[in-house]
C-alpha cells in the first residue's frame, strides 16, 4: 500500500451512516455523514430495527455522493475500511456487507476496523504530529473506555465503565428533562446559566485505587433530584433545570479528567487523546487540557465533527492496517461485542 493511498471509510455501527476519503492516513478529503438522529428523537433513544434499515436505504447514494464530491471514480481507490464491531449487529451488517461487496468487485483490499479504534484514530487525523507512545480515553454514548497505546495498533484497556457510558448518562438525564435526544448537546447549552456546585452529587468509585468508571450511581442520584422536586412542588424551573445539568456535567467531566490524566501519568506517557462524542464537550476539553498541562501532558481532542460517529476515522485506522499488510478477507462478520486487542 503506498504512504499516499486512498481509502475509502464505511462507517454504520449505530444511528449514523457515514462515508469519508481519507489520503495517506492522515488527510481528510470528503467526510459525510447521513444522521438518523431526526427518526430516533421520537423515540427518546436509537431503535436498532429502524437504524439498519436507514443504513440499507442510505449507503449506497452516500458512497456515490462521497466519491463524486471527492472528485473520484471507484476506481481510483487504493483500499476500503470498514467498521466491523462493536455496535448493532443489523446496523454494522449493513456497511460491512456494503464494503466486502466493493472489495470484491474492485478487487481492493479491505480492513475490518474496531469503532473504538477508529475513535482514537480520529486525533491521528486532526493532529498530524500525534505518534505513541500514548493513552487515551474515549468517551461515547456507548464507550467509556481508556486505553494505552505503546505502538500503532498496540492496545492495553487499563480502565472501563463498569455500567453505564458517560454519554449514555448524559442522555438519560436529559431524557427525563424533556432536552430531547442525543442529550450531551442541550445538557451543555444549559449548564452555562447553572451552577455547578449546587446540587451535591456522587462520583461514582471515590476513593478506589481504579481507572474504571460508574456512572450509575451519579445518574440515579440526579434523575432522583428531579423527581423530588416534581413530587413536592412540581415542575422544575428552568433555574433549578439548569443548576442540576450544571452540576451533572461537572461529576462526569471531573472524574473522566482525572482518571483519563491519572492513567496517562501511570504509563509516564506525554500524549494523551480524547475521542468519542463526549470529547465535543467544551467544558471537559477545557478541565482535561488544564490538569493534563498540569502534569507535563499535552492532551489532544479532534475537531468537534470528528468527535461524533464519522467514517474519516475509520479510514484512518483501516489505512495503518493495510500499511501493515493487515488485511481482512470476505469472511469478515459483524461483531457487536467486539473487543479491542492487539
Ligand atoms: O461517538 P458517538 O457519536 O456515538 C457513539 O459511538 O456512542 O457519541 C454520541 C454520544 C451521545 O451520548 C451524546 O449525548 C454525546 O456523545 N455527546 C455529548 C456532547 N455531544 C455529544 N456529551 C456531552 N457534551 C457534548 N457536547
Ligand atoms: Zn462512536
Amino acid at each position: 500500500m503506498k504512504p499516499d493511498a486512498l481509502i475509502l471509510g464505511i462507517e454504520t455501527s449505530c444511528d449514523d451512516s457515514a462515508a469519508a476519503v481519507v489520503r495517506g492516513g492522515r488527510e481528510v478529503l470528503v467526510n459525510r455523514i447521513a444522521t438518523q438522529v431526526p427518526c430516533h428523537q421520537k423515540f427518546g433513544g436509537v431503535v436498532p430495527e429502524v437504524a439498519s434499515r436507514k443504513h440499507l436505504e442510505a449507503i449506497a447514494p452516500l458512497v456515490r455522493e462521497t466519491l463524486a464530491e471527492a472528485g473520484l471514480g471507484l476506481t481510483d481507490l487504493d483500499g476500503l475500511a470498514v467498521t466491523y464491531g462493536p455496535g448493532l449487529v443489523g446496523s454494522l451488517l449493513v456497511g460491512v456487507s456494503f464494503a466486502k461487496a466493493l472489495a470484491y468487485a474492485l478487487g481492493l483490499p479491505l480492513a475490518g476496523v474496531h469503532h473504538i479504534e477508529g475513535h482514537i484514530f480520529a486525533n491521528f487525523l486532526a493532529h498530524p504530529g500525534v505518534e505513541p507512545p500514548l493513552v487515551c480515553l474515549t468517551v461515547s454514548g456507548g464507550h467509556t473506555e481508556i486505553y494505552y497505546m505503546p505502538q500503532i495498533a498496540e492496545y492495553e484497556l487499563l480502565g472501563r465503565t463498569r455500567d453505564d457510558a458517560a454519554g449514555e448518562a448524559f442522555d438519560k438525564v436529559a431524557r427525563v428533562l424533556g432536552l430531547g435526544y442525543p442529550g450531551g448537546p442541550p445538557i451543555e447549552r444549559l449548564s452555562s446559566s447553572g451552577d455547578h456546585n449546587s446540587v451535591a452529587l456522587p462520583r461514582g468509585l471515590a476513593g478506589e485505587q481504579t481507572l474504571d468508571f460508574s456512572f450509575s450511581g451519579l445518574k440515579t442520584a440526579a434523575l432522583n433530584h428531579i423527581n423530588q422536586i416534581r413530587q413536592t412542588r412540581g415542575e422544575l424551573n428552568e433555574a433549578e433545570k439548569a443548576d442540576l445539568a450544571a452540576s451533572f456535567q461537572w461529576a462526569v467531566v471531573d472524574v473522566l479528567a482525572e482518571r483519563a490524566v491519572k492513567a496517562a501519568a501511570s504509563r509516564g506517557v506525554r500524549t494523551l487523546l480524547v475521542s468519542g462524542g463526549v470529547a465535543a464537550n467544551g467544558l471537559l476539553r477545557e478541565t482535561l487540557t488544564a490538569r493534563a498541562a498540569d502534569r507535563g501532558i499535552t492532551a489532544h481532542f479532534p475537531p468537534r465533527v470528528l468527535c461524533t460517529d464519522n467514517a474519516a476515522m475509520i479510514a484512518a485506522a483501516g489505512y495503518h492496517h493495510l500499511r501493515r499488510g493487515v488485511r481482512s478477507d470476505l469472511s469478515l462478520n459483524a461483531v457487536p461485542s467486539l473487543p479491542l486487542t492487539s
